[in-house]
């Protein structure tokens, strides 16, 4: 019952909204921290190398030369010409024009965005699960309904064509994919990729794509982005940003690429909102596209190599099995054995093991966020491999401590 007067009850859509659990999770384990607990933190999906010097000194610059004023709201020219070069290099797609580019607060701004745009009461968007929570958030916001596409172990977590066609209705207006993938670390065949860009043209059906982890692939199954379809601008968004390829999660600097009407359509979200990016840290993303790449190679390999012994470890864990995900900096073990064992939930087993052991994963439900992630862990590899070590090895203890 909802007892207070109409004018200081929050708006239905505002409740709609919900949290991201890997929040929530660095919160607890900061609070344990505080209080002489060691951390060993899989939690995080950020980067941990620094952001490059070359980046960091391009927004220094720009601070000393003054460059703190609004700025164009979708963005300096300087910034989304390095963006459509890139881009139209990156993906394939050619030609990307300036005009067909925002620069946004981070790509989590960019979803918000691009969903609010477009989805309202009734519409049906088709959602990865498990998956990024700001998705179902951000639909359920706006009105829509997320309709969820089971991401399956016994698939590699792979999207299907089958299984992503078997919920389209008349009602639905958008499907969402990730890849490489949040959760899982899954990555999707250029062919699969192909066959949902298929159906979506077919049927008059909007693609929102979330490449952000497009640099973290292994070299496993070859990554195509949804740009490389010549007949983007007719139903594609693009949301991508520099938080992990520049480890800049905290300058928050995001871009979309969509055709010019709806570029000019998001913008007036920008200017009711937050009226530009700051500017000087779009001076930043300047260098970092412009920039040179080879830093990342070193990474790259650094990061593959993190993946192989966390996978390594984790599969000597008694009762837990995990696949070697070929893209972002994830793996998601199945701990459905354990749970069983002890009768716990996932999100029990997850708290538990970080009171015991210190050890931080985050539940793969109702961390990501509906039904599909139970059972499961989301294990961050962003981190060195003697933390590695150290981690999984607490993590082997505390699940033969819980379960014996
Ligand atoms: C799949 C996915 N999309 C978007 C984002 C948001 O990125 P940003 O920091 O640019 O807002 C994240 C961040 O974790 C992510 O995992």
């Amino acid at each position: 019952m909802n007892d207070k007067p109409p004018s200081l009850r929050f708006s239905k859509q505002s409740l709609e909204l919900s949290t991201e659990k890997a929040f929530d999770y660095l919160d607890m384990a900061s609070s344990l921290a505080l209080k002489g607990m060691k951390i060993v933190s899989f939690g995080i999906g950020q980067p941990d190398f620094p952001t490059p010097t070359h980046v960091v000194e391009a927004a220094i610059r720009a601070l000393k030369e003054g460059f703190t004023r609004y700025v164009s709201p979708p963005g300096i020219l300087e910034l989304r010409s390095a963006i459509a070069d890139h881009v139209s290099k990156f993906t394939r797609a050619g030609d990307v024009k300036p005009e067909e580019t925002i620069v946004l607060p981070g790509a989590k701004a960019c979803l918000f965005i691009a969903i609010a745009s477009y989805v309202e009461n009734g519409d049906e968007v088709v959602i990865p699960d498990p998956g990024f929570p700001a998705y179902e958030s951000i639909v359920r916001y706006s009105g829509g309904i997320p309709v969820f596409y089971e991401l399956k172990w016994d698939e590699d977590f792979r999207m299907t064509l089958e299984g992503v066609q078997n919920l389209i209705t008349n009602k639905t207006k958008m499907i969402i994919l990730n890849f490489p993938h949040n959760p899982t670390g899954a990555m999707c065949s250029p062919s699969e990729i192909k066959g949902v860009l298929e159906t979506a043209k077919e049927r008059g059906i909007l693609v929102l794509s979330d490449e952000i982890y497009d640099h973290y692939v292994y070299g496993e199954v070859e990554f195509q982005s949804v740009l490389s379809d010549e007949n983007w601008r007719d139903f594609i968004i693009y949301v991508n940003g520099f938080s992990k390829t520049w480890s800049m999660t905290g300058w928050r600097l995001g871009y979309i690429v969509a055709k010019e009407e709806a570029i000019k359509r998001f913008t007036l979200f920008a200017i009711n909102n937050f009226s530009c990016t700051c500017a000087f840290v779009q001076k930043a993303g300047v260098a970092a596209l412009n920039g040179p790449m080879d830093f990342f190679n070193e990474i790259l390999d650094d990061y593959k190599r993190r993946r192989d012994l966390s996978y390594k470890l984790l599969n000597e864990v008694p009762e837990v099995r995990v696949k070697k995900a070929p893209g972002a900096f994830y793996l998601f073990p199945c701990v459905k054995e354990v749970l069983k064992k002890i009768g716990m939930t996932t999100e029990e087993f997850a708290i538990r093991m970080m009171n015991l052991k210190g050890v931080v994963m985050i539940p793969g439900f109702p961390g990501f966020p509906a039904k599909a992630g139970d059972g499961y862990l989301r294990y961050s590899y962003s981190v060195p491999m003697n933390v590695i070590e150290e981690g999984l090895r607490l993590f082997h203890e505390g699940v033969e401590e819980i379960t014996n």
